[in-house]
């Protein structure tokens, strides 16, 4: 095999500042490959808690990278491109979700992961997609909650628990182009196969599904069922993993245009650039970690 000086450089610096490469499910193939750890939000957090690296290169999007700094004040954190942010966690703010509380002065207030900083800040518990179902049950079902910013994973919890809360109006505009007449169509094309899709996508497309998971939720579906064929309705870079670890198994997005634009920002150059430069260095500032860092704790002891 042809070795890649990319990838050689980017060995070799990972050495030299002892760091660890962290990438999510949808990074680019190249990406995944070089990283020493691959999986959904969930995972990247327990990874960036434990890791005795000095260095994390975090491949995903802002606030992951921002979960990974408040998981490890004494590490540096970077990201191969500042500017990969996540559309949904920017639908709140801070000032937005404390107006809300003033409306609702006893509410618990759930916040999924892609969350800024400073909204995790405001809320009482985080949760992922891989665990949201587990962190609403926690909460005693005589307590109000306040279930922010995906509107589309606020509503399958609530359907999975059979429970009221309240949304915010937030959703993931990559999931939200995955429609449900184009999995009845390529259903009758595809009728033996399996209907996996992630808990971001509208409530009509869930109710579609076989299986409805986070992205190393899907994955480990995929490993484990005996179908031969799946239709898949999430960001098109969980493919890579999904047929890499199962060659003999057919995997069909929904749509192509189920691509996260922001994921896709980092590629194998930026990543050796940001490992030369340790650039571009992902801070919180100490009063608002400490607060984000309840909500995040509540969830790791919990999961
Ligand atoms: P997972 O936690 O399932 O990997 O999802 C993260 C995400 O951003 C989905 O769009
Ligand atoms: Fe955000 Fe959606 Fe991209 Fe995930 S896929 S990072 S939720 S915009």
């Amino acid at each position: 095999m042809v070795s890649d000086p990319i990838v050689e450089k980017i060995s070799e610096l990972k050495k030299k500042h002892n760091a660890i490469i962290l990438a999510h499910n949808y990074q680019r193939g190249e990406v995944q490959d070089v990283a020493d750890y691959v999986g959904d939000s969930l995972g990247l957090s327990q990874q960036a808690a434990k890791t005795d690296a000095d260095l994390i290169v975090f491949c995903g999007v802002h606030f992951m990278a921002e979960t990974a700094a408040i998981l490890s004040p004494n590490k540096t954190v970077i990201m191969p491109d500042e500017h990969a942010g996540c559309p949904m966690a920017n639908m709140i703010t801070a000032r937005e979700l404390r107006k809300k509380k003033e409306l609702y002065p006893n509410i618990r207030v759930v916040c999924y992961v892609n969350t800024t900083a400073d909204v995790k800040a405001e809320s009482d518990i985080c949760c992922t997609s891989s665990n949201a179902v587990k962190i609403v049950s926690s909460i005693p079902e005589d307590e109000e909650i306040l279930f922010i910013p995906d509107k589309s994973l606020g509503a399958y919890v609530s359907s999975c628990l059979n429970r009221e809360m309240i949304y915010w109006e937030g959703y993931c505009p990559t999931h939200h182009r995955i429609l449900a007449d184009q999995i009845v169509k390529m259903k009758s094309e595809h009728p033996e196969a399996e209907v996996v899709v992630h808990p971001e996508c509208t409530p009509d497309v869930i109710a579609l599904a076989d299986n409805v998971a986070s992205t190393t939720g899907i994955l480990k579906y995929a490993n484990s069922s005996n179908a031969k064929e799946f239709i898949i309705g999430t960001e098109i870079g969980i493919l890579h993993r999904l047929r890499k670890e199962n060659p003999d198994k057919i995997f069909m997005p929904v749509t192509p245009l189920s691509d996260c634009p922001n994921m896709k920002l980092n590629t194998l150059e930026k990543l050796l650039w940001s490992l030369e430069d340790v650039q571009y260095v992902v801070t919180v500032p100490d009063e608002i970690a400490k607060k984000a860092l309840s909500a995040i704790q509540r969830m790791l002891d919990l999961s």
